[in-house]
């Protein structure tokens, strides 16, 4: 899938490819946050593993997935998402992390209806999230996008289908 990103200031803008990872695109996803204190993934060995089914977050099941945005062949952005039985959901957002002079472009958007549809084909509708209370950028992202809160440290969609509908308002300050 190929998406043109919107030119910043008139500056050429190669397109942005999304595909699903495989083990070899977890380096290079993973070096992303290196150096940054920032929510959002793990370490290669431990993201390599999430993959493999090796390592499992609290109450994940085995089917899960991780999609890779990609400029120039070089990886920008990922998310990774799995099936649970969390807090009575079908399925958990598990990262999400788009390079910093790529934000703000609608990556995370993108990468987000693509787990969102991998979840609807996994028969998954209730959908929840991790994140911290101070983590505006991101509550703000998942507020775009329809998550409502679960608790101090949790979103959910309580219904992923409904992403990307019209009918979706803001719900977070
Ligand atoms: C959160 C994050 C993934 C968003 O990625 P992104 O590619 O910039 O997101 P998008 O461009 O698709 O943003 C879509 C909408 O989300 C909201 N949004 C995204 N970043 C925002 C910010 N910094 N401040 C306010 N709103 C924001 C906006 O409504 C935005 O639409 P707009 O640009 O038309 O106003 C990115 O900031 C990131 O990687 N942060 C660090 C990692 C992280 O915190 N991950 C979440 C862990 S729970």
């Amino acid at each position: 899938m190929t998406y043109k990103r919107l030119p910043v200031g008139g500056a050429a803008v190669p397109p942005v490819k999304y595909r699903q990872a495989d083990l070899a695109d977890i380096p290079a996803a993973a070096r992303l946050r290196d150096g940054r204190d920032e929510e959002g993934g793990a370490s290669a060995d431990r993201m390599a593993r999430y993959l493999a089914c090796r390592h499992h977050p609290q109450q994940a099941l085995m089917p899960r997935t991780i999609y890779v945005a990609l400029e120039d062949d070089s990886i920008v952005g990922y998310i990774a998402g799995h099936l649970t039985r969390r807090y009575e959901c079908d399925g958990e957002l598990q990262w999400v992390y788009v390079a910093p002079e790529c934000r703000r472009s609608g990556t995370a958007s993108e990468l987000l209806r693509l787990l969102a549809a991998w979840f609807v084909r996994q028969g998954a509708s209730r959908v929840c999230v991790n994140v911290d209370p101070n983590n505006m950028p991101a509550r703000r992202f998942y507020a775009r996008h329809g998550a409502a809160p679960l608790n101090e440290h949790w979103l959910v969609w309580n219904d992923i289908n409904d992403l990307g509908s019209d009918r979706l308002i803001s719900r977070i300050a």
